[in-house]
């Protein structure tokens, strides 16, 4: 068993910090708790509710209907104020729009309309399961075969390596769709990699980066990626339901037909003609009146990532999760637990995934009795996860501790599973 870090070890890391202050731009009800699930909801910021009081009372208002005279630009200047700070993308490449469901289907469904005469989409069998279905009904609606990568077989915590991927890749793949960051694993795929190998077979990869924005240090554009979508409400704080975001590289704009012939996507807009004329560019994959509040909370929390740089947050991300692992090896592996994520950082994200028998009581319990909110995956897995504005290390130094104690003592066995429709 190794030497778990003492507590200290954890003060000295929040004290040496530089993003410890940014703790303070957020709301924190109960600073008794460990919040270590900001890979699924990350906290509200204070300037949010700032931003939105000021929207709605001078904005909407004070304004009302002149303010669509800014407000009609809003999603490609929020989609470049993401792709700057948090993606590696230059302007004019990214919408902040719709959900990241949504988004995926239209990019998808764009890349398969782009290649008639290929019948393969590949997905892999741990992606999000959205992904997946979304994938699967687009297949059966326009005549292709789902080929689903098999990555849940325990190796390499869900890892897809160019040897695994290449086998299935061939003339008739039209698009292969992957997370950045597997949303179970936590695992970090090789996007510069996988992408070179998929472009080469003149397919599309579609990368879904709602785990890894605000975590991993994206270059979109310098990785060659042309497709790729994600959300906001996770790292980057903009709250349950923010419009989510799409990239679409330069090059493929124009050649890309998108699935939706909305008026935000039409050269003249207020000509108001008979038939569609799409704009060049970005805005011709926009669809209809974006969510302006919801863009107000994107911004703001965007907004906070790039105070403290992406650089920085990713730093912080790769520390804090090595805290975890080390405490993984000293507490909770002698518990029965075993880590399902890569040890080395630059193969994961913000998360670590714990396997263990009794995951799902455990994760109640956790939030029942012990004042730490972790969530629990299927089938047998517990997420734990640093936000690097947010969570202090000392934060998941204790949620540590008491996860620990929970187990040790025995005192999660008759937790409340409860109707278990969110876990
Ligand atoms: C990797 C990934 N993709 C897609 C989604 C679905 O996002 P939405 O509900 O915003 O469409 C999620 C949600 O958590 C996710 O984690």
């Amino acid at each position: 068993m190794s030497q778990a870090p003492d507590r200290g070890v954890a003060e000295r890391l929040d004290a040496a910090d530089p993003l410890a202050h940014f703790r303070n731009e957020f709301v924190i009800r109960d600073p008794a708790q460990c919040y270590l699930d900001g890979n699924s909801l990350g906290r509200l910021p204070l300037r949010t509710r700032a931003a939105v009081l000021r929207f709605l009372d001078e904005e909407w208002g004070g304004r009302l209907v002149e303010g669509w005279q800014e407000w009609i630009v809003e999603a490609m200047r929020t989609g470049d104020l993401i792709g700057r700070t948090v993606l590696g993308a230059g302007p004019g490449q990214v919408l902040a729009t719709d959900t990241t469901s949504v988004n995926l289907y239209r990019l998808a469904a764009a890349a398969l309309d782009a290649r008639p005469g290929r019948g393969t989409v590949i997905v892999d069998a741990a992606n999000f399961p959205t992904d997946r279905y979304i994938l699967e009904g687009l297949c059966a609606e326009r005549g292709r075969t789902l080929v689903i990568l098999d990555n849940e077989d325990g190796a390499d915590h869900e890892r897809i390596t160019p040897a695994r991927l290449a086998p299935l890749l061939g003339p008739d793949v039209a698009l292969v769709s992957l997370q950045v960051v597997q949303y179970r694993s936590g695992a970090r795929q090789d996007v510069p990699g996988l992408t070179a190998l998929v472009h080469a077979h003149g397919a599309h990869l579609l990368w879904d980066a709602a785990h890894a924005a605000g975590s991993v240090p994206l270059h979109l554009d310098h990785w060659g990626v042309r497709l790729a979508v994600g959300c906001t409400y996770k790292y980057l704080n903009a709250g349950p339901g923010a419009p989510a975001w799409l990239y679409i590289a330069h090059a493929e704009q124009d050649r890309l037909q998108a699935p939706i012939q909305g008026w935000f996507a039409q050269a003249d807009q207020f000509a108001m003609g008979p038939h569609f004329d799409r704009a060049a560019g970005i805005r011709g994959h926009a669809v209809a009146s974006p969510s302006i509040i919801g863009l107000r909370c994107v911004q703001a929390g965007v907004s906070l990532i790039e105070e403290a740089t992406m650089a920085a947050c990713a730093h912080k991300c790769a520390t804090g999760t090595a805290l975890m692992v080390d405490l993984v090896d000293a507490w909770l592996t002698p518990l029965g637990f075993t880590l399902g994520t890569p040890r080395e950082a630059e193969q994961r994200g913000g998360h670590l995934s714990l396997h263990h028998p009794d995951a799902a009581l455990i994760s109640a319990a956790l939030r029942q009795r012990a004042g730490v909110v972790a969530d629990f995956r299927r089938p047998d897995a517990i997420r734990v996860a640093i936000s690097p504005l947010a969570t202090s290390y000392c934060e998941v130094w204790d949620g540590f501790a008491r996860l620990r104690d929970c187990v040790a003592s025995g005192a999660y066995t008759d937790a409340d599973l409860g109707p278990g429709t969110v876990t």
